[in-house]
């Protein structure tokens, strides 16, 4: 059998399904029971299963479960309280093997914020696209209200997230046993720089 991977949270589980079909055996969790139902439709098995729970508290029979926990594409920070962050790396650290890595994607506040952009706005297949963006640096707190048009058609919504530097991060997973030993600036093998955007970081757990 493959390593067991945990893919957390795994939205419609675009990751888990190619993973179980290259032969790892992975569980996949999210909160959502709509994204669930579509990840569940593109198929599940013995190598593949799926879990709707919350990150902040995931099934107590995981604990040393997994090879390796991936956490990625902008899953982590959303909680109005940072402990219920530091809570989901906890459950990271729980639930992985000693030894099991986690591999944990999304933006770098550096790089964000050199690159920051207070309005930006692009169209795609006839959709003007347009966001807002506001950052509060005591709080760490990126807030972003996005507008749509179509026709005679517009629709808002505005979403949070608390970003993080790589060094708050590696500092939050170590406090858990987790020691950052790679940084990349995404998905490819380019370092993480001061500007890069995304961030890609590899922990073991001790
Ligand atoms: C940006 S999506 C990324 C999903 C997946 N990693 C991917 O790349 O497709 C973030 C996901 O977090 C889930 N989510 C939000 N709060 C959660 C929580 N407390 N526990 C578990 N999942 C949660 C949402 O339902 C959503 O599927």
């Amino acid at each position: 059998m493959g390593a067991r991977i945990l893919d957390v949270p795994c939205g419609q589980g675009r990751h888990a399904h190619l993973l179980a079909e290259s032969g790892y055996d992975v569980d996949g969790l999210d909160y959502s029971a709509k994204l669930l139902t579509v990840a569940r439709g593109r198929g599940t098995g013995p190598l593949l299963r799926y879990t709707r729970g919350d990150m902040r508290k995931m099934p107590g029979r995981w604990s040393k479960r997994f090879d390796a926990v991936l956490n990625l594409f902008t899953s982590f920070g959303f909680f109005a309280h940072p402990s219920d962050d530091i809570r989901v790396v906890r459950e990271f650290a729980r639930v992985l093997k000693p030894g099991g890595l986690l591999i944990w994607h999304g933006g770098s506040r550096d790089g964000v914020m050199a690159r920051f952009l207070a309005r930006d706005w692009w169209t795609s297949e006839k959709t003007l696209f347009a966001q807002e963006r506001e950052f509060d640096p005591v709080s760490g707190v990126l807030t972003v209200r996005s507008t749509w048009k179509r026709g005679v058609k517009t629709g808002t919504r505005e979403h949070r997230l608390r970003l993080y530097t790589a060094t708050r991060l590696s500092e939050l997973f170590a406090d858990a046993g987790m020691i950052v030993e790679q940084a990349y600036a995404a998905f490819d093998d380019a370092p993480l720089k001061r500007t890069s955007s995304e961030m890609l970081l590899v922990a073991r757990k001790e």
